[in-house]
């Protein structure tokens, strides 16, 4: 058994632990870029309770807004507008491509040249020679696990695809997860995010390069999604659920950063870069049916492959009342995955404009993607066609 273990420096989990952002920023140095997430608006809860933080430090702020998924020209622009500022470390608040962009930033001011030099797929794909700039990680979603990632996603528009920057400089230094930071997320964005987190640690746990430690990790992150994501998708008062999802999103983000992923999520990352699908919308419904070809491919191999014996802790993961229950494993799990998909309302592919047509092309994509190498059996093109067209 062979494996590397990665992790933010510092991980602070805990309701209220925002406050402590100024305090915790400071040790970084005084002046501090934040990059926010466009879809948080300048008086809402998270973006005050930052201020107020950093205000009580006196910290020079310059901040800067990320509208959607950072494109590779957008983040070139931002590093050319806050260089002259000098930042001595970089927040990240929003979603994952807040948080994305800042280490994006945060590599490219210390390392120089712009995104397509270090871009995976598109770019040259050099390597950082540095570290960036410190970058603390605060997240107001529950689902992408950015916080704990070592790389930042962004899309190409000339290209029409999603890329990676990667490399261990990437890591934030310091995650912040403040789950009272998610409490009034609209319910589309805790389903579609939420079901990011869950898939993340599905598909780490069934991974080529899953380890133990991943394994833990992923099998208490799908528990506490598993349990949750339902009622902080229907929201009142349900402080335990956003502290659930909160953590999975975490533990997911650690999972993929050591583990990896696979075909649902490069599946996804071909249907991101040509249609306008949340990310973790078109995770929840392609998952079923990817663990369905997974399932029929690895037990044409064989019945008793370790990945399906594996397989079997899903459904009393997933689906805890049929605990004990023979005979009918790894099938409920997927009738549950398809069931939760169905009672959050989450649109079909084809609602997206994604015609049958397209699903050809979009699995030759899927099939380039770096995800899809971490999937415990190939899955051929045609195979890959029918996963998507089982979600149009
Ligand atoms: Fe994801």
């Amino acid at each position: 058994m062979n494996f590397e273990w990665m992790t933010p420096g510092r991980i602070i989990f805990g309701r209220g632990s925002i406050g402590r952002a100024g305090r915790l920023a400071v040790e970084f140095g005084r002046r501090i870029l934040l990059v926010r997430d466009g879809g948080l608006a300048a008086d809402s809860g998270p973006v005050e309770a930052v201020y107020a933080a950093l205000a009580g430090e006196r910290l020079e702020v310059e901040e800067a807004v990320v509208r959607g998924e950072p494109a590779v020209e957008a983040v070139d622009e931002l590093v050319a507008r806050v260089r002259s500022f000098e930042p001595e470390a970089v927040c990240g608040l929003g979603g994952g491509s807040a948080i994305d962009a800042a280490k994006a930033v945060s590599a490219l001011l210390v390392n120089g040249g712009e995104v397509l030099d270090y871009l995976e797929v598109i770019g040259r794909g050099r390597p950082f020679s540095m570290p960036g700039i410190p970058v603390l990680a605060i997240p107001t979603t529950a689902g992408t696990g950015a916080e704990a990632t070592r790389n930042a996603v962004l899309t190409s528009r000339a290209y029409k695809v999603k890329a990676s920057l990667r490399g261990a400089g990437l890591m934030p230094r310091l995650a912040l997860v403040d789950p009272a930071l998610t409490d009034s997320l609209p319910p589309a964005i805790t389903a579609s995010t939420g079901l990011d987190a869950l898939t993340q640690c599905l598909e780490s746990y069934l991974c080529l390069k899953a380890n133990p430690a991943t394994d833990a990790l992923a099998l208490e992150g799908m528990k506490r999604a598993s349990r949750s994501l339902l009622p902080a998708f229907r929201g009142g008062d349900v402080a335990e659920a956003r502290d659930d999802m909160a953590l999975a999103a975490l533990l997911s983000g650690l999972c993929l950063t050591n583990a990896g992923l696979g075909a649902v999520h490069g599946l996804a990352a071909a249907l991101g870069g040509l249609f306008p699908v949340p990310h973790g919308a078109a995770c929840g419904l392609l998952l079923p049916h990817v663990l369905s070809a997974n399932i029929r491919a690895l037990a044409a191999q064989s019945t008793s492959h370790p990945v399906l014996v594996k397989c079997r802790r899903l459904d009393d993961i997933l689906v805890p009342e049929c605990e004990g229950l023979e005979g009918v494993k790894t099938v409920l799990c997927i009738d549950r995955l398809l069931e939760m998909t169905a009672k959050m309302g989450i649109p079909r592919l084809s609602s997206y404009g994604i015609k049958d047509s397209d699903l050809p092309a979009l699995a030759a994509a899927a099939a380039r993607t770096g995800s899809i190498k971490g999937n415990p059996v190939v899955l051929p093109e045609p195979v890959l066609v029918d996963i998507l067209r089982a979600a149009l």
